[in-house]
């Protein structure tokens, strides 16, 4: 395990989690939200075989929860949720909001889980924190261990660096390739960059909609990336 890299990455989400970086009343930020949620019903529900409610899923560096807060709302019963997050106040917050939920304060170097255990992984700017190369391939394999065979990585990350916070790094196709080798990748570009999204106020909603519509403007990738052509959960 890489001690220095854990230290730095408590570090940064303590200072988030003081910062209140991520505004969920903001306007900008809210037709985000609605974005996103409309790619992944549309990437998931292409794909799956099973029912969205049938499938077992876990977050990676799930935050406070709130992605698996999307899939309950969508039939996941909280018996099939599962959040990991190596820092405690992360999951002490995660548990506060949703208690019904499994949730795990660790690292995910190593996920205490059997292997083939989950129809799909939520991996939303996780990878994105980890400058540490070892960190990150580490995660990825534990990830790909408890996958099914039949399973899909729903992902959500930075694909441009961001000048601004240089503890992030860009997850480009290349490194998203390297990390996961032979999956089959799905990806398109997504989400306006926070710093115009915050500040779009009452015209959001149709404001919004027009600049996300520059590709320039969105620095996300979101997609699935599975290892075989059928979907997750068959
Ligand atoms: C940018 S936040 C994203 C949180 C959440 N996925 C979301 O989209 O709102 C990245 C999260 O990954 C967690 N994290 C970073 N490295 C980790 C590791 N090695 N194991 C588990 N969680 C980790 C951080 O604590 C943080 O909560």
């Amino acid at each position: 395990m890489s001690g220095d890299e854990i230290n730095r990455l408590r570090e940064i989400y303590t200072e988030a989690l003081r910062d209140r970086r991520w505004d969920v009343d903001n306007p900008g930020r809210q037709q985000m939200a609605k974005e996103r949620s409309k790619a992944i019903e549309t990437l998931l529900g292409a794909r799956l075989a099973r029912p969205l409610h049938e499938c077992r899923v876990l977050d990676v560096g799930c935050g406070y929860g709130n992605q698996l807060g999307w899939f309950n709302e969508r039939g996941v019963q909280p018996e099939n949720l599962f959040g990991v997050d190596l820092l405690a106040a992360h999951i002490e917050s995660a548990r506060k909001r949703y208690p019904t939920f499994n949730f795990m304060q660790s690292n995910a170097e190593q996920l205490n889980f059997p292997s083939d255990s989950f129809d799909i992984i939520v991996a939303f700017t996780i990878f994105s924190s980890l400058i540490d190369s070892r960190m990150a391939e580490n995660v990825a394999a534990e990830m790909l261990r408890v996958l099914k065979k039949s399973g899909a990585i729903l992902w959500y990350d930075l694909r441009y660096p961001n000048p601004r916070n240089s503890s992030v790094r860009a997850m480009t196709r290349r490194r998203i390739n390297c990390l996961f080798p032979g999956m089959a990748i799905q990806l398109k570009s997504i989400s306006l960059l926070p710093q115009l999204a915050d500040g779009l106020g009452a015209t959001a909603a149709t404001t919004y909609p027009l600049l996300a519509g520059i590709p320039l403007l969105r620095p996300h990738y979101i997609g699935l990336l599975s290892a075989t052509p059928s979907a997750p959960g068959s």
